[in-house]
């Protein structure tokens, strides 16, 4: 198929994998995803930003041939995951007169990783140009968006950034224009909910960057590519914001719908005072689902049945999850049900340590709630509902 042109000789030479199903042995993909990669034939040189997932490598360089690409110059590489960076030594065995050009840090990353050889790398400083003759790339280090050795890829000339992971989606499409819509939102909020937020103030200064650049496109290195900078800009920088909305999120597992019931009736309770919940089944539902939730929610209330004298083992994953992508909610509950004793909270409170939220007083039920627990029910809806209040929330 032809490489589409995204603007004067800057093409999409990257592919689609609809198949894929979770990313990262972690994040469930309801789009598969795309691992772009750009084309710049520039008047001189020509260089390739980003490569390709190993595995579609064959596939890539097919598609190099079937485009006539016979010379490449540069390798850009803005950050070392295989995912980009993977088919660099096949490329460099297809163009053994390229070079890759990358930071320090990225340099470090293929050599270890991808066992890039050392003389085929030049290593480029922040805010260094290469020229390809009538194009100009610059390199804008990003590190933190995400990880240490994420860089930017500018084109000058043409007022387009690659922006590597940052502004991303899991997202396949025969187009590569972004079309907005409320799936490719969903998908946008759900990448950057798994990969971007433990980041999120560093995300919240390249938000503001790149807006103050006023570029014409920006480029991702998953998903579709935005035309519309505003668009994306705009997602992040609500995503991004310091104040938390008026939802609660409730994580909760259940051997026996003890806790289950806990969770129903607060959740009604709280809705009842105007407050939106989510409650997530953590052993049925897409944890995509829940790390979306976390990048608006003010409350987290997690609900476990005891195990083994503590909580159950999925809940444990979840709190350890919620605390390493640390979200921005202010408030949290502890509610469960137990048989006959054991430390229902202690590992949980531990694991959400590190999200210094203000805890509600736990409920702990033995068996089946009973009139006297949907009570405390009913007061732990009445502490966060006045919690929310005290953020102008409700
Ligand atoms: C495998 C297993 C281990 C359990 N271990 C404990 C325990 O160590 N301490 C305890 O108090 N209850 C224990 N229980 C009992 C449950 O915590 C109790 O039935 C509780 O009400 C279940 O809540 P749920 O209906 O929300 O799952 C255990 C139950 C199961 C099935």
């Amino acid at each position: 198929m032809k490489f589409q042109e995204i603007k004067n000789n800057i093409y999409y030479c990257g592919l689609n994998d609809c198949d894929r199903r979770i990313f990262d042995e972690l994040i469930p993909l309801e789009h598969g995803t795309s691992y772009n990669s750009y084309l710049v034939k520039g008047s001189e040189k020509t260089a390739i930003i980003d490569t390709m997932y190993p595995p579609k490598t064959k596939e890539y360089l097919k598609r190099l041939v079937d485009n006539q690409v016979g010379k490449v110059d540069y390798i850009i590489a803005n950050h070392g995951e295989q995912d980009h960076s993977g088919s660099i030594p096949a490329l460099l065995e297809k163009y053994p007169n390229a070079i890759v050009i990358t930071n320090p840090k990225c340099a470090e990353n293929i050599k270890s990783m991808l066992h890039v050889p050392d003389e085929k790398i030049r290593v480029i400083a922040d805010g260094e140009e290469v020229s390809l003759g009538d194009k100009t790339l610059k390199f804008i280090f990003a590190p933190g968006v995400h990880w240490p050795d994420t860089m930017f890829t500018y084109i000058k000339e043409d007022n387009v950034l690659c922006t590597c992971d940052f502004l991303g989606a899991h997202y396949t499409f025969s187009d590569v224009f972004a079309v907005e819509s409320k799936e490719l939102e969903k998908s946008a909020k759900r990448y950057y909910a798994e990969i971007m937020m433990p980041f999120r103030m560093m995300c919240k200064k390249y938000t503001q960057m790149i807006k103050d650049m006023h570029v014409d496109v920006i480029l991702p290195s998953h998903g579709p590519v935005y035309t519309n900078p505003d668009y994306i800009l705009d997602l992040y920088a609500d995503w991004t914001a310091d104040a938390p909305k008026n939802l609660v999120t409730m994580p909760y597992v259940s051997m026996y719908n003890s806790t289950k019931e806990m969770i129903e009736y607060l959740s009604n309770k709280l809705e009842e005072k105007g407050i939106q919940t989510f409650k997530f089944d953590i052993v049925d539902d897409d944890l995509g689902d829940l790390a979306m939730s976390l990048v608006d929610a003010a409350t987290i209330v997690m609900g476990t049945s005891m195990v083994l004298a503590g909580p159950h083992p999925m809940a444990v994953n979840v709190a350890y999850l919620a605390a390493v992508l640390r979200p921005k909610a202010k408030f949290g509950a502890l509610i469960g049900s137990y048989g006959w004793g054991g430390n229902l909270f202690g590992k949980i409170g531990e694991l959400l340590a590190p999200l210094k939220l203000d805890l509600i007083e736990p409920l702990q039920v033995k068996g089946k709630p009973k009139e006297e627990d949907f009570k405390k029910l009913d007061e732990i809806a009445q502490a966060i509902y006045e919690k929310h209040k005290s953020l102008n929330l409700v």
